[in-house]
């Protein structure tokens, strides 16, 4: 029985996993579980599972009260909550759902303890992705993505050798915002932003995936996961999202990974270790079948924060934690209808160029970093609310 420490338990990821974990009950057991303000979670659980204990809340005052009343079980609270829950947590692996920044710390504490990681929370690699890389060659923690895109490439890559890799092609539904003519785009709340056309999701990735921001990262966690360049990463858009992303090899072949909308599928893939068995194997892979289905180009110039991928790629340092930084203070913003959809790319656009660049961060710098580019976007943000 694998013991599992679920963090973001509370999210549209979170409680997929529990899905997964319920329906492969006797091959999943939930050790632990963080949650943020989604509370009544941890009441439902632990009537149902004798053999859950360990839990973390975001908040001091929803620590104090179920700690009152659940005494023999552990608690823990607050940013440090999700580093403690880690280390004292007896559990094989640890899932991060966690949205944010606030899943990067966890990430690298679970890494460092030699932890087998399933990983949905991207900001992780956006942020430290060469560093996340570095735990992982000098320990020896195991991570396993949970993004549909990145199950779908390490699938068409199975047993293949990737110095015959042409192109990862990283498929996109294109959002709700696809076809919709730009001078449209100032007149867009977050309402519209939210309905996204093919997946059901938390509401910060639904903004991210309308603005393609979403996609920038998952080419950032691409080139982390796979070591593969950013010249070999390409964008492309599949309306119906029934290919999750395909790789194109040098000798012309083609494999792509077709199937539902559905995450607990790559969550499966993911808590399996990345390993095909007969619940989830290669049947949904398919080779050289691009023309059943239909593709557009991304619109580089109508999406342009897309492009933030490669810069970051190319300059790495500490690029990633700040555009990730300001993204989400942006995102929120909209979110509380403070700023207007376009003003998301105009702020984004002057803090990358204004930013304190750190070649060689550490994990301090990093941290430091997400700090100050929140407060100077804020600041744009206050200078720019509508
Ligand atoms: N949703 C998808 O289909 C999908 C697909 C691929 C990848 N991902 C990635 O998976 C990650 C999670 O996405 P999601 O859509 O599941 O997000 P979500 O629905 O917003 O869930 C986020 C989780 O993190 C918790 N949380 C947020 N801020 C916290 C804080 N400061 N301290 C402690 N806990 C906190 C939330 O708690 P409360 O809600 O209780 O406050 C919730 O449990 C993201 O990195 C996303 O990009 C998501």
């Amino acid at each position: 029985m694998k013991q599992i420490l679920l963090l973001g338990g509370s999210g549209s990821i979170g409680t997929q996993t529990i899905d997964v974990i319920n329906k492969y009950s006797t091959r999943f057991n939930l050790a632990g579980i963080s949650v943020g303000n989604r509370t009544e979670i941890v009441e439902e659980l632990i009537k149902k599972s004798a053999n859950l204990n360990y839990f973390c809340l975001k908040n001091e005052k929803d620590y104090l009260y179920f700690k009152a009343k659940y005494p023999n079980k552990h608690f823990y609270f607050g940013d440090n909550g999700l580093i403690q829950i880690i280390q004292e947590c007896p559990c094989d692996m640890v899932v991060n759902a966690l949205i944010g920044f606030v899943g990067f710390l966890p990430t690298i504490e679970a890494l460092k303890l030699d932890k087998t990681l399933c990983l949905s929370n991207k900001e992780s690699l956006v942020v430290g992705g060469e560093i996340v890389n570095k735990i992982l060659r000098e320990g020896k923690g195991k991570l396993y993505p949970i993004d549909s895109e990145h199950v779908a490439i390490a699938k068409c890559l199975y047993g293949k050798d990737k110095s015959d890799i042409d192109k990862i092609l990283i498929t996109a539904s294109g959002g709700p915002f696809f076809f919709l003519d730009e001078k449209e785009f100032r007149n867009i709340t977050p309402e519209d932003a939210l309905k996204h056309p093919t997946w059901s999701m938390g509401q910060k990735i639904t903004i991210d995936s309308s603005t393609m921001m979403n996609k920038c990262f998952e080419v950032i966690e691409a080139h982390y996961l796979f070591g593969v360049s950013g010249d070999k990463i390409e964008p492309i858009v599949d309306r119906k999202s029934h290919v999750h992303s395909m790789v194109r090899f040098k000798n012309g072949d083609t494999y792509l990974q077709v199937g539902p909308s559905d995450m607990r599928i790559p969550i499966y893939y993911a808590l399996n270790e990345s390993r095909p068995d007969d619940e989830n194997g290669f049947n949904d892979v398919e080779k050289n079948t691009t023309n059943k289905y239909e593709f557009y180009p991304m619109n580089f110039e109508k999406f342009p924060l897309i492009n933030y991928a490669w810069k970051c790629l190319e300059k790495g340092g500490n690029y990633g934690a700040a555009l990730n930084a300001a993204n989400e203070e942006l995102v929120y913003a909209f979110l509380n209808h403070q700023i207007k959809y376009m003003t998301i790319s105009s702020i984004l656009d002057k803090i990358m160029k204004a930013f304190s660049f750190i070649e060689n961060p550490s994990i301090e710098d990093l941290v430091k970093t997400d700090l100050e580019i929140r407060k100077l976007t804020k600041e744009f943000i206050n200078s720019d609310a509508i």
